[in-house]
């Protein structure tokens, strides 16, 4: 059993799509075991993607994640990483194979509606980051 950091980002939650991205997650076996809705900060933004902070996009992207609410969940599953990620598609949505949530509703490589994490050691950075163990459902 493996867990992983999902965020549904701004531009999914202005599109409404909340509910296809949960409907996606659950109808291939993945289970939900934290969720909650958050607007960010400048400050929280930029601490959750400081592994990017020299990045040329670093100040557009985390204006970009305090721009409206996101969905954050921890999931859950066997091998659940991998399983999200061929669930979201390609970081750049021109990339995103067919099916898959980018293709779907991404409209830029800043704007590609979800994020999930890359490692087990990422997900573990990223879930602590917004969840503590009382918010966390123990199976
Ligand atoms: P995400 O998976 O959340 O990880 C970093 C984010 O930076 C990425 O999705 C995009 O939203 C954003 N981004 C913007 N430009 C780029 C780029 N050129 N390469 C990778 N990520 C980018």
């Amino acid at each position: 059993m493996e867990r992983t950091l999902s965020i549904i980002k701004p531009d999914g939650v202005a599109k409404n799509v909340i509910g296809d991205v949960i409907k996606r997650f659950e109808t291939n076996g993945i289970k939900i075991a934290a969720i909650k809705m958050i607007h960010l900060t400048k400050t929280q933004a930029q601490g959750f993607y400081a592994v990017h902070k020299d990045r040329p996009f670093f100040d557009s992207l985390t204006d970009f994640m305090t721009s409206g609410p996101i969905v954050v969940m921890i999931l859950e599953g066997d091998d659940v990483i991998a399983k999200n990620r061929e669930l979201m598609g390609a970081t750049n949505f021109k990339e995103a194979a067919e099916g898959t949530i980018r293709k779907a509703y991404a409209t830029d490589i800043e704007k590609n509606v979800v994020h999930g994490s890359d490692a087990p050691e990422t997900a573990a950075f990223e879930i602590g980051y917004f969840f503590n163990d009382l918010e966390i459902q123990k199976r």
